[in-house]
C-alpha cells in the first residue's frame, strides 16, 4: 500500500528521497548514510496524514452558525432572515477579542441545520447541542460560556423544544 506522501508529486511534503535531500542538505557534515538514516527516522513526520495533525490547529469547540436563506415566502423560514450573519460576525469577533481563536473555539458557517423553527442556529461541537433563537445580544454571554465550559441554559434547544413560545 502506498504511503499518503507518496501519492503525492512533488511538493513540499514530497517523498523519502526528498527528505533525504533536505537532511543531507541540513544536516551537510553528516555522511549520506546517516542522513539517510536521519530521513528514515523523520519519516513518520513527514508524511501526509501526520503533517496534517501537527499542523492543523484544532480548537476544542466549533460553533457552527446557520446562515441558509430561504425566499420571503418559504413557509419554513430560515436563519439568515433573522439576522444570522450579523450573530455569526459578532460570535467571531467576540471570540477572536477574547484571545479564544486560536486553540479554544472556532465560528464557523453553517447551511440548515434543520432547526429553522427556533432559529437563529448555532450548533456547539464536540458537545453536540442546539443553541436556538439567538441574537446578537446573546453572543457575550455564549462566548462566556466557552470560557466557563458552561452552556447558556436559556439558549439551548432540547428535545421538544422546537416550538418555544
Ligand atoms: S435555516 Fe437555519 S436551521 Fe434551518
Amino acid at each position: 500500500m502506498r504511503r499518503p506522501s507518496e501519492q503525492c508529486s512533488g511538493g513540499r511534503r514530497g517523498n523519502r528521497k526528498g527528505v533525504e535531500t533536505r537532511a543531507s542538505k541540513i544536516f551537510g557534515i553528516l555522511s549520506k548514510t546517516l542522513a539517510s538514516d536521519l530521513a528514515a527516522d523523520l519519516w513518520p513526520l513527514t508524511s501526509v496524514s501526520a503533517y496534517s495533525t501537527l499542523t492543523s490547529l484544532q480548537r476544542k469547540r466549533y460553533l457552527f452558525v446557520c446562515i441558509n436563506r430561504r425566499a420571503e415566502e418559504n413557509p419554513k423560514g430560515c436563519c439568515a432572515a433573522k439576522d444570522s450573519e450579523e450573530v455569526y460576525r459578532a460570535l467571531k469577533g467576540e471570540v477572536a477579542a477574547r484571545g479564544l481563536a486560536k486553540l479554544e473555539a472556532r465560528v464557523c458557517t453553517s447551511s440548515c441545520l434543520d432547526q429553522c423553527a427556533t432559529g437563529v442556529t448555532v450548533l456547539v461541537e464536540p458537545d453536540h447541542f442546539f443553541y436556538g433563537r439567538v441574537t446578537v445580544a446573546d453572543v457575550p454571554e455564549i462566548v462566556d460560556g466557552l470560557v466557563k465550559g458552561q452552556p447558556v441554559k436559556r439558549l439551548v434547544v432540547t428535545a421538544g423544544s422546537t416550538q418555544w413560545s
